[in-house]
């Protein structure tokens, strides 16, 4: 045994962190690093196998062995820089007893949390028993992942969650929640105040699983007016990142505004978050001038240029990565792949971005 405390032995190995994570935690990296929102999904072969003899949609999100598989499949394939546990923004309304189903072709389908009785009816005691079986799939992925793979946690931001319990479906223009948000109604802000409570909660315990960044989902906020928006979207946000940075203050985390426009220059300044992922929508020059330079920048391929391909695709590669250039940057969508995307789209996009990289550095 070597017991000079000088000698390499005695050294701990350089412990190296995934090129996301030190991405999220500000540096400047080319090639940057790549991964695409529901990048596990329909559009792979694989994953509508395992998705065809799971039951349902839930079944799937409740069982690990088949949500780590899942959570792997497009990891195996392609080699992205960081896996999303397979879940989805919807097991909270489960665990907090709403019913909630996923409806073939016609998506989740809730029973409606429209009025003070209904809300009375939700509760935290079985939540985190509920979704429990997240945290063990966080566990067998970690387990499964190459260590420079990062892996993600999620959850939906208070509002979008609220969005489909108060609405009981999606809609276009989320109108039941935004009439129940305008009115004031005592059991919406109730709502909007335990979705902040349970969200916590279920992304320390995601962390502690081994999720090692975390991503919130508003998909839409875009929807709402600038009063309603601070009120709805960003208090709820900053409240959660308050929480989340007091108790595990070294996990960077995304915020995802979605469809926010101008406001994303302030959302990371007035919530907290450590990186934002814009949409589609927006200009990634005017995001590079307009956002502070501290703030991690990830997105924003349009998915249906991904479906289209060939050289407005390369096209539009390039000029993200031209814009997001000096900046620490992830490269992902502007929202979530597609069913109909060719699995080919996707490698030429990761084969782009890391190929320009390396022609950089
Ligand atoms: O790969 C990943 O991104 C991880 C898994 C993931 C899913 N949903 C799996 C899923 C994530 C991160 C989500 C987030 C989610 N879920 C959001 C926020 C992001 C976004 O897309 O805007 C929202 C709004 C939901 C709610 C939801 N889940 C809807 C509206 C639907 C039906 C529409 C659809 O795309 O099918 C789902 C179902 C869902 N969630 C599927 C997957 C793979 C498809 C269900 C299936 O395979 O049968």
């Amino acid at each position: 045994m070597n017991n000079n405390p000088d000698s390499p032995t005695m050294t701990a190995p350089p412990i190296s962190e995934p090129v996301f994570i030190r991405t999220l935690k500000g540096e400047a990296i080319d090639p940057p690093p790549v991964w695409m929102m529901r990048q596990a999904g329909r559009y792979l072969p694989e994953y509508r196998k395992v998705r065809k003899n799971a039951g349902s949609f839930l079944d799937l999100c409740y069982d690990p062995a088949l949500a780590c598989e899942v959570t792997l499949q497009p990891i195996r394939r392609y080699g992205f820089d960081a896996a999303i546990v397979f879940a989805d923004i919807l097991l909270i309304p489960d665990g907090l007893g709403q019913d909630v189903a996923f409806k073939e072709g016609e998506g989740p389908v809730l029973s409606p949390v429209d009025s003070a009785k209904a809300f009375a009816g939700l509760s935290m005691d079985r939540v985190h028993e509920t979704v429990g079986p997240v945290y063990e799939t966080l566990r067998l992925t970690r387990k499964g992942l190459p260590p420079e793979t990062a892996l993600i946690g999620f959850c939906g931001a208070p509002w979008t969650v609220a969005t489909y319990m108060v609405g009981g479906r999606g809609s276009p223009d989320q109108k039941a929640a935004r009439l129940a948000a305008y009115r004031r109604e005592t059991w919406f802000g109730g709502l909007i105040d335990l979705l902040v409570e349970a969200s916590v909660e279920y992304l320390v315990r995601q962390v502690e699983a081994g999720a090692q960044a975390l991503q919130i989902f508003d998909t839409w906020a875009g929807n709402l007016a600038p009063g309603e928006y601070q009120r709805w979207c960003v208090e709820p946000v900053c409240d959660m990142v308050d929480a989340l940075k007091s108790r595990v203050p070294d996990v960077p985390v995304i915020g995802f505004p979605r469809g926010c426009g101008a406001a994303y220059a302030e959302f990371a300044g007035a919530t907290g978050v450590d990186a934002v992922s814009l949409d589609t929508s927006v200009d990634m020059a005017w995001a590079s001038s307009s956002i502070p330079a501290d703030v991690v920048l990830q997105g924003n391929l349009d998915p249906l240029a991904v479906v289209a391909g060939g050289r407005e695709l390369d096209h539009a590669v390039d000029c993200i990565l031209e814009a997001m250039e000096g900046r620490a940057f992830v490269f992902n969508l502007g929202h979530g792949l597609i069913p109909e995307t060719p699995v080919d789209n996707v490698a030429r996009v990761i084969e782009r971005v890391r190929a320009r990289g390396a022609r950089h550095s």
